[in-house]
C-alpha cells in the first residue's frame, strides 16, 4: 500500500520527491520490513502504534502516601507500614464491613492491631477512606 502510493505520487507529481527526502528515518525502517511482510500486514502495525503515542495520561492527583491525621493514625502507622505503603490503604474506598474484612485479613497475616485498638482503627479508616471520603487537598 505504502509503496503503491509513493510510486503513484512519484509518477504523477514530479514535485513530490522533496517530501520523500524529508522522511529518511521512516524510509530506512520500512525497507527491512517491507520485503518480509505484505503491505497489508504492515498497515495494522502502524495503526496500533499511533493511539499509544497520542493518548495523553489523564491528569489526577496521586493518592496520599501518608496516613491522614486522626486518632487512628498512630495505630495505622504502627500496624500497617511494616508490610506496605500507606498508599495501598489511602487509595481504598471501603465501607465498614469491608474494612472489617480487610483488618481481619491483615491481622491474620501478622498486623499487630490489638483488640482495644481495632474499633478506633476501623472508624478512622472508614472516616478517611470510606465509601464517601472527605475531599483531600
Ligand atoms: C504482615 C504484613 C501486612 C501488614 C502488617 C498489613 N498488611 Fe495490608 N497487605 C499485605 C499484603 C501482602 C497485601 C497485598 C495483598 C494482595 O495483593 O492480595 C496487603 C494489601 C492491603 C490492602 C489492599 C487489598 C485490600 O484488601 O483492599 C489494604 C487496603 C491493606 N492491605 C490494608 C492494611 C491495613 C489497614 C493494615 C494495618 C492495619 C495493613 N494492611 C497491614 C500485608 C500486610
Amino acid at each position: 500500500m505504502t509503496i503503491a502510493v509513493a510510486t503513484a505520487l512519484g509518477a504523477t507529481a514530479p514535485a513530490k520527491p522533496a517530501a520523500k527526502t524529508a522522511a529518511p528515518v521512516s524510509k530506512s525502517a520500512a525497507p527491512s520490513k517491507a520485503p518480509a511482510k505484505s503491505p497489508a500486514a504492515a498497515k495494522p502495525a502502524a495503526k496500533t502504534a499511533a493511539p499509544a503515542d497520542t493518548t495523553p495520561a489523564p491528569a489526577r492527583k496521586p493518592y496520599a502516601n501518608v496516613f491522614a491525621d486522626g486518632p487512628g493514625r498512630p495505630i495505622a502507622d504502627g500496624a500497617c507500614l511494616l508490610c506496605h505503603s500507606p498508599m495501598l490503604v489511602t487509595q481504598q474506598a471501603k465501607d465498614s464491613a469491608a474494612w472489617e474484612k480487610t483488618l481481619t485479613q491483615m491481622i491474620g497475616w501478622g498486623s499487630p492491631v490489638t483488640t482495644a485498638q481495632r474499633d478506633t482503627l476501623r472508624r478512622y479508616l472508614l472516616g478517611h477512606y470510606g465509601t464517601h471520603p472527605p475531599t483531600v487537598k
